[in-house]
């Protein structure tokens, strides 16, 4: 595979929370991988900012520890990380302080991209935005970058808005969900819109369901406090499921730019109906007779949080009137495996009569591990005895179809961040389409509160509660299997 890096504009990039996990996990092993592969300019810096007392010298020695702990062993060369650790700064900062923030702007280069990434917790996401405007650091053509969550509800989103856009116009503000930057994700619009094969079926006379399924072995780890507050449904659901629904569901857009594609999305789902209780199953998982049940991970007895959740919606169009969509997400499930399978009716007449047997054709788009496409066609069993009709699969890994060793794809924050360099919010959430999940979310939250709904326990290594798979049984349907 041919690697085409294009270079970006030059930049000072801010990350406030730069001590924190999110930044030595994702953000700066993802930016050091672009920096390796050429696309950071020669002069462009990262500036890490928290409350802790570092200077530069003891920042870069933080940074150094984060990438041998989160890169790739064959990612990392000493002269890299060298080279690469001499573009950091650091200053230290209190967001709800006043200390810092001249010796910040002092930092700051003119006629450079400023980005400002707010990886702190989101009630500090305020206090930046109006301090970045006090003291001038922020101007009109600044960006910055928002983590998740974006508010826990309608009400706390629509004013995490506001607070936003009294210093900052929405062109300028990069709302994160790390899932629009995965690879196979932006394939599903060039799947779906640049080729002809499929769009003509991509419909509810054809289709005859969706499933959507991010499944995870993983359980709520270090997070457990903020997970007890949110569940699936906040953590997951309202932002990557709904992404992806969106992306599978939407009409195509007149052309690939922000608003146009956002536009698009935004009718996705303000198309979703309102769910009826009987077609949601929530999980928690809980380990007979062992430790690390859900409720020792949040430390909480009392938890009623979903750690899993499976739901049926309805996208009420012209085009998917009928076809319902089902998605699911958990923790401490079998696999990991995220995967979007579009199942396609049943040919209208069969010729070869019924004992040949009869075979759906199944379009499977897989997000991770190994992403890629799957195509399901029923043949003939070769052989004699015979018409028997069996389904093989046309199978393409993108992997190997493309030749690459899969480390040279950028992950998905990488291409995220050298999207905000580039002014590019196509891949980013707009502050009507936030909102507008959370308008449809909310009342299923409210209801289960309301009735005190308790989640169906789950055993950890499975595909979640018995009742999920009734979700689909009682419609003659089935989930794909989560398989390890
Ligand atoms: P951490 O608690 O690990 O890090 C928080 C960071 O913020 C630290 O660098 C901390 O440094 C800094 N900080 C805390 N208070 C202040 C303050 N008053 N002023 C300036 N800096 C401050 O959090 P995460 O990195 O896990 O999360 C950061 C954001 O990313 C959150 O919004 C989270 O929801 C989101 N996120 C995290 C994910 C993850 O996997 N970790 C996944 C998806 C989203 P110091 O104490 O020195 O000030
Ligand atoms: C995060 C959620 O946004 O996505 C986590 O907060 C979840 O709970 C993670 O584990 C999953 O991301 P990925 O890229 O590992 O599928």
């Amino acid at each position: 595979m041919v690697s085409r890096v294009i270079p970006v504009d030059d930049f000072d990039l801010v990350i406030f929370g730069g001590t924190g996990d999110l930044a030595r996990r994702k953000i700066l092993p993802g930016l050091y991988r672009r920096f390796v592969a050429g696309q950071m300019p020669a002069e462009a810096r990262i500036i890490g900012a928290a409350r802790s007392e570092l200077d530069d010298e003891g920042y870069r020695q933080d940074v150094r520890d984060a990438l041998k702990e989160f890169l790739a062993k064959a990612d990392q060369s000493e002269e890299q990380i060298a080279a690469f650790l001499s573009r950091l700064h650091y200053v230290s900062i209190d967001a709800r302080g006043e200390d810092g923030w001249k010796e910040l702007n002092q930092l700051m280069r003119d006629g450079v991209v400023r980005a400002f990434y707010f990886s702190v917790a989101p009630a500090l996401f305020g206090d930046l935005a109006e301090r970045l405007h006090h003291h001038k650091i922020a101007g009109r053509d600044s960006r910055i970058v928002v983590e998740k969550p974006f508010g826990r509800d309608l009400e706390s989103a629509k004013a995490l808005n506001a607070t936003l856009a009294e210093h900052f116009d929405e062109t300028q503000i990069y709302r994160i969900d790390h899932y629009l930057g995965k690879e196979t994700v932006q394939n599903l619009m060039v799947v779906r819109f640049a080729n002809v094969l499929f769009e003509p079926l991509w419909n509810a006379q054809y289709v005859d369901h969706i499933q959507i399924t991010v499944a995870e072995t993983v359980g709520v780890g270090g997070r457990g406090s903020y997970y007890d507050k949110s569940g699936a449904m906040r953590d997951m659901v309202q932002n990557h499921l709904m992404q992806l629904l969106c992306l599978i569901a939407m009409e195509p857009p007149s052309r690939f730019d922000p608003d146009a594609v956002r536009d698009e999305k935004l009718k996705v789902i303000r198309a979703l109906d309102p769910v009826d209780p009987a077609d949601i199953v929530r999980g928690q998982y809980e380990a007979k007779g062992k430790a690390n049940s859900y409720i020792d991970d949040v430390e909480n007895d009392e938890s009623r949080t979903e750690s899993f959740i499976a739901m049926k919606l309805h996208v009420s169009n012209w085009r998917w009137a009928g076809t319902p969509f089902y998605i699911r997400t958990g923790k401490r499930l079998r696999a990991r495996q995220s995967e979007i399978a579009v199942v396609f009716k049943d040919a209208p007449h069969s010729i070869f009569g019924a004992q040949a047997g009869r075979h759906r054709n199944i379009l499977t788009i897989r997000l991770q591990p190994n992403d890629g496409m799957k195509l399901g066609v029923t043949i003939k069993e070769p052989g004699p005895g015979g018409m028997r009709l069996i389904d093989v699969p046309l199978d393409m890994t993108f992997a190997d179809a493309l030749g690459s060793d899969g480390e040279a794809v950028p992950e998905a924050y990488e291409r995220l961040i050298m999207d905000v360099v580039r002014g590019n919010q196509t891949l980013f959430m707009r502050g009507d389409e936030v909102e507008a999940a959370w308008a449809w979310t909310d009342p299923i939250i409210n209801g289960w509160q309301d009735r005190d709904d308790r989640p169906h326990e789950y055993e950890p290594g499975t595909a979640g509660p018995e009742e999920a798979a009734m979700l689909m049984h009682r419609e003659n349907r089935r989930w794909r299997d989560i398989k390890e």
